[in-house]
């Protein structure tokens, strides 16, 4: 194939603990926009920092839940990529201990089979009442098109406004699953970090609390990043081309 770094097929090929880090641009081939890329159509005059807050809650349930539907729609209708298939399938090789850890709210590895340590902001559809706390079998509705503002759903339990169970800015991450997807990376012979900005913390500390501890980072991104200079090896690629061939070169198969 001769598509992968021979340092970056070393590492990869040496490691029986690996780690992964994903973010937006692991499921950018699968159609989701990242964070930082242009937002389309209704919502292109929004700007998800903002959105994606508790102030824009308090402010406005109804439009906050109407871009959550929205995504929550452009989510359903999108399908694992070869990247994320990949990971699934390196994930099953025998002798690998293979963790995800990401920072998507999608489904999308789960969907390709693969299991996921933590999801570090949340899950799109572990809904939870904003005022109780308690998950809510509530679901987004259907949407054929993008709306402007839809009510959110009601909590069973205590009439509380249902909410995404994502991390939102300005919001703290799950302490647990943190903590867990910290003491993994820094347990890992390889770590990768595949498609994100490097920007938003802590997450993007994860990479440099394992090289701390000297365990080699690869990133994985076409664009360069704030972590870049950070990492051991820079491989200038999207994930749905990389990870295939890395698993391929690996001599192993996709599910
Ligand atoms: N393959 C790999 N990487 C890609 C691809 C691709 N096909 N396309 C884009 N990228 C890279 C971009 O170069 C960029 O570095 O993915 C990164 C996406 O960055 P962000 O949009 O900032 O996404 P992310 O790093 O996941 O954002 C972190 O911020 O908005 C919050 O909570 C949200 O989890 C998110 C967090």
């Amino acid at each position: 194939v001769g598509r992968v770094p021979p340092r970056v097929l070393d590492l990869a090929a040496g490691a029986e603990r690996v780690y992964v880090l994903t973010g937006a641009g692991m499921s950018a081939e699968s159609g989701i926009p990242t964070f930082r890329d242009a937002q389309v159509g209704l919502w292109e005059r929004f700007d998800p920092t903002e959105l994606a807050t508790p102030h824009a809650w308090a402010a406005d349930p109804a439009q906050v839940w109407a871009w959550y539907a929205w995504r929550a729609t452009l989510v359903r209708r999108s399908l694992p990529n070869a990247g994320h298939r990949a990971l699934a399938g390196w994930q099953a090789r025998p002798g690998v201990r293979l963790d995800v850890a990401t920072q998507n709210v999608d489904d999308l590895h789960e969907r390709a089979g693969a299991e996921v340590l933590a999801h570090v902001h949340g899950s799109l559809f572990a809904l939870r009442c904003s005022v109780c706390d308690r998950p809510s079998d509530a679901a987004y509705p259907e949407l054929a098109e993008p709306v402007g503002r839809l009510d959110p759903p009601t909590c069973t339990a205590c009439g509380g406004t249902v909410r995404p169970g994502v991390v939102w800015f300005d919001e703290t991450l799950p302490e647990e699953d943190f903590l867990a997807a910290v003491d993994a990376a820094q347990e890992a012979d390889l770590v990768l970090v595949v498609g994100t900005s490097g920007l938003v913390h802590p997450a993007a500390t994860i990479p440099h609390l394992a090289g701390d501890r000297g365990v080699p980072v690869v990133e994985v991104n076409p664009a360069p990043t704030v972590a870049s200079e950070a990492a051991d090896e820079v491989w200038r690629a999207t994930a749905a081309t990389a990870l295939p061939a890395l698993l391929e070169e690996l001599g192993g198969g996709i599910p």
